[in-house]
């Protein structure tokens, strides 16, 4: 697959994909990064490994219109012949188009068990304060589909880690961080395999024999 990464944030998710397209963990080649913060770690990782990275943000954009916006969002893409897209700490609404044209192609992680803890204002460090705080014993990641809201994709695959007495927020980052690394480029590559099915809003992930 052609992959794009839409990304805001430190891109720690996105370092891996790239690394794990580098060293042949999965098969896709992670082509383009696109961020709406020209700032970000993810752009500087793109820089690091040569990944074509574009700065879209509608502030920079701002004297078009939305559907001009979206209509060159989803330009960018197709002319590239982008044919997967992951989200890896995204913080904006991706255009409706985008959504549409990749719709079964556009996956997002969220740190922790959806639907639980998703929504607005769950990202980032507020996610773990909000599992803490509800004292549940678990949490860990969910990789889902992007349908449209946020966080409410069909989900295609979640794995636990404990929480334990004495985790606070930051600690329990350090376990679910470690999961998506993990985790993200095996979905990824069940994707590539075509392990993937659905099924309504049921999503199967075929299981590699050992
Ligand atoms: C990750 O925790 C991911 O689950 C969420 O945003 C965070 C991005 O982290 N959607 P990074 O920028 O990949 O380090």
């Amino acid at each position: 697959m052609n992959i794009c990464v839409l990304a805001s944030g430190a891109g720690s998710n996105f370092r891996e994909l790239v690394r794990s397209s580098e060293n042949g963990l999965i098969t896709s080649q992670i082509s383009l990064l696109i961020t709406n913060n020209s700032d970000s770690g993810a752009s500087i990782i793109a820089k690091d490994h040569g990944v074509e990275c574009l700065h879209i943000s509608r502030k920079k954009f701002c004297t078009i219109s939305d559907d001009e916006f979206s209509a060159m969002f989803l330009h960018e893409l197709v002319s590239r012949k982008i044919d997967f897209i992951t989200l890896c700490g995204y913080m904006k609404r991706v255009p409706q188009t985008v959504l549409e044209h990749f719709r079964n192609r556009i996956i997002n992680i969220h740190p922790a068990l959806l639907p639980s803890f998703g929504g607005k204002g769950m990202y980032g460090i507020n996610v773990h304060e909000a599992v803490i705080r509800s004292g549940v014993k678990v949490s860990g990641i969910t990789i889902h589909f992007v349908d449209g809201d946020y966080d409410l994709g069909r989900i295609i695959f979640q794995k636990c880690c404990e929480v334990s007495d004495d985790d606070d927020a930051f600690s329990l980052s350090e376990k679910v961080k470690k999961l998506e690394h993990q985790y993200y480029p095996v979905i990824v590559r069940k994707f590539e395999e075509g392990s993937v099915s659905f099924a309504g809003d049921r999503v199967t992930v075929e299981q590699t024999e050992s």
